[in-house]
C-alpha cells in the first residue's frame, strides 16, 4: 500500500506514545519505511530503543547532537521523507508548529520541511476545548497541515471525551489517503491492482524445535514481489521463512506453515493476479509432540503420522467469488516437466503454470538463475535462463499483457 514511502514519524509527549510503536509496524508491514525522531518529552513515554527494534533505523531525538548533523542532518530528515506525521502530537508542538518555533530537532525539521504534514493530536479534553488550542489547530489547518482524529473516549487521565488520538489503523489509512493522489504511480500499470504472491518454503513442526522443510529460497517469490511494486501495483507477499529482505514497498505477510500461509492468502482475497511461487509442504504431522520429542532407548524410533495440507492455489482457483483474474501456479519438477506441468495446469484449475526443472544439476533451487516454461491452454512457451530477476521482471511484463491492461 505504502510502495516505498518514507515516512519522518515524530513522537512527542504522550501517553498515546505506546499506540505510535503499533503504527511503526503497521508502516513497515505495509511497504513503507520510518525515520523517527523521539522529543524531550516523547522520550518520557517510549524508549529509543523500542522505536529503533521496531523501525530498524536510528532514531533521532537531540538537534544539537553533531555526529547526527554531520551524518544526517535536520535538513535532509525532513527532505528525504514524502510525507511527516506527528503522532502523538500533544497540544504543546502543535502550539510550536503554529507559531513557527524551532527549538528542537522535531520542531526544527518541521520547519525545515516542504513535505506534507499529517498530524495525529492526543492530549486531554479540556486541553483539546481550550480556545489557544483550537486556535492553534485553525491556523495549522490553514497552512495546509493535515489532521487524523482525535477520537472520543475514555482517556488515562481518567476523564472522558475528545482528545484519544486516533487509532494506529486509522492513522496509516490516513497516510495512505496522503499518497494517493501521486500522479507517477498512476501512471504504472498496474496502479490501483493487487498482486498476491506466495513465496518461500513452509515448515511444518514435528515437535518445537524440529519441522520437515524444503530447500526453496524464496527469491523467484520475492523477485516477482519487486516487479509488481516496480510496475505500480499493491503488493502482497505472503512468505514461509527466509533469510531475504523485504522487498521495497511490498506488504509482507511471514508465515510459518502451509495452514498459515493458506489463511492468509484467503484472507487478502479479492485480487487482481495471484502467482504461487511458495513450494508449499504437501503434507504436515497430524500430531506435532507438544514438547520437543526425546529417544527413549536404542530401539525407539518414532512414526511420523502425515497429512494433507490444504492446496492454496486449487482453493483459490476455485473460489466461486473472489477468483483473481490472472491465477498462475509454479511446478517445480525433476522429470517430464512440461508433461507433469500440463497435468498440474488442469488439475489446479490456473490460468498459467510457470514450469522449471529443479532436478539435479538444475541449481534453480536457492540459485539466483531461472529457466522457465509458460505452461497455458494457448500450448507452451519456452524462455532462455535469465536471473531470477529477470524472470520476474518479464513475466510481470507478460502478466500485465495477459491482463489487458495498457503498459
Ligand atoms: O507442490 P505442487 O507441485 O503441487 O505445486 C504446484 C503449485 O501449487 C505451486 O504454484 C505451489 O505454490 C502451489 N501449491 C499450493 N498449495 C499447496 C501445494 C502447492 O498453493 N498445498
Amino acid at each position: 500500500m505504502l510502495n516505498g514511502k518514507k515516512i519522518l514519524l515524530i513522537i512527542s509527549g504522550g501517553i498515546a506514545a505506546y499506540k505510535s510503536l503499533l503504527l511503526i509496524r503497521l508502516i513497515k508491514q505495509n511497504g513503507g519505511s520510518v525515520q523517527t525522531i523521539i522529543t524531550r518529552s516523547g522520550e518520557q513515554f517510549v524508549t529509543p530503543l523500542s522505536v529503533a527494534s521496531l523501525s530498524g533505523e536510528k532514531v533521532f531525538t537531540d538537534l544539537f547532537d553533531l555526529t547526527d548533523e554531520t551524518e544526517i542532518g535536520h535538513i535532509e530528515l525532513s527532505r528525504s521523507a514524502d510525507l511527516i506525521v506527528v503522532a502523538p502530537a500533544s497540544a504543546d508542538i502543535m502550539a510550536q508548529m503554529a507559531n513557527g518555533l524551532a527549538s528542537d530537532l522535531a520542531t526544527t525539521a518541521l520547519l525545515a520541511t516542504d513535505k506534507s504534514v499529517l498530524v495525529a493530536p492526543a492530549m486531554n479534553v479540556r486541553m483539546w476545548e481550550n480556545a489557544a488550542t483550537q486556535r492553534n489547530i485553525e491556523t495549522l489547518k490553514n497552512d495546509g497541515v493535515l489532521f487524523v482524529g482525535p477520537d472520543e473516549g475514555a482517556m488515562a487521565c481518567g476523564e472522558f471525551g475528545l482528545g484519544r488520538m486516533a487509532e494506529p489503523d486509522a492513522i496509516l489509512e490516513a497516510i495512505g489517503d496522503c499518497f494517493e493522489t501521486d500522479g507517477d504511480l498512476q501512471n504504472k500499470p498496474l496502479f490501483g491492482k493487487k498482486v498476491l504472491i506466495t513465496a518461500g518454503p513452509t515448515h511444518e513442526p514435528i515437535d518445537p524445535v524440529r519441522y520437515i522443510a524444503n530447500r526453496s529460497s524464496g527469491k523467484q517469490g520475492y523477485a516477482l514481489a519487486k516487479a509488481a511494486v516496480a510496475l505500480g501495483a499493491h503488493t502482497v507477499l505472503v512468505s514461509g521463512p527466509t533469510s531475504l529482505p523485504i522487498p521495497e514497498g511490498a506488504e509482507l505477510l511471514p508465515v510459518e506453515t502451509a495452514n498459515e500461509m493458506f489463511d492468509e492468502t484467503m484472507a487478502e482475497l479479492p485480487a487482481d493476479i495471484a502467482i504461487f511461487a511458495a513450494a508449499v509442504a504437501d503434507f504436515r504431522v497430524e500430531n506435532a509432540a507438544d514438547q520437543k520429542m526425546k529417544k527413549k532407548n536404542k530401539d525407539d524410533v518414532p512414526s511420523l503420522e502425515l497429512v494433507q495440507n490444504p492446496d492454496i492455489l486449487a482453493t483459490v482457483a476455485a473460489h466461486k467469488s473472489k477468483r483473481p483474474t490472472l491465477v498462475v501456479g509454479f511446478a517445480a519438477e525433476t522429470e517430464n516437466v512440461i508433461e507433469n506441468a500440463k497435468l498440474k495446469l488442469a488439475r489446479k484449475g490456473c490460468d498459467l503454470i510457470i514450469a522449471n526443472d529443479v532436478g539435479h544439476g538444475s541449481d534453480v533451487m536457492g540459485g539466483s538463475e531461472n529457466t522457465i516454461h509458460i505452461v497455458s491452454k494457448n500450448g507452451v512457451e519456452d524462455w532462455p535462463q535469465m536471473s531470477k530477476q529477470e524472470v520476474a521482471d518479464k513475466l510481470m511484463a507478460y502478466l500485465v499483457d495477459q491482463l489487458g491492461v495498457e503498459v
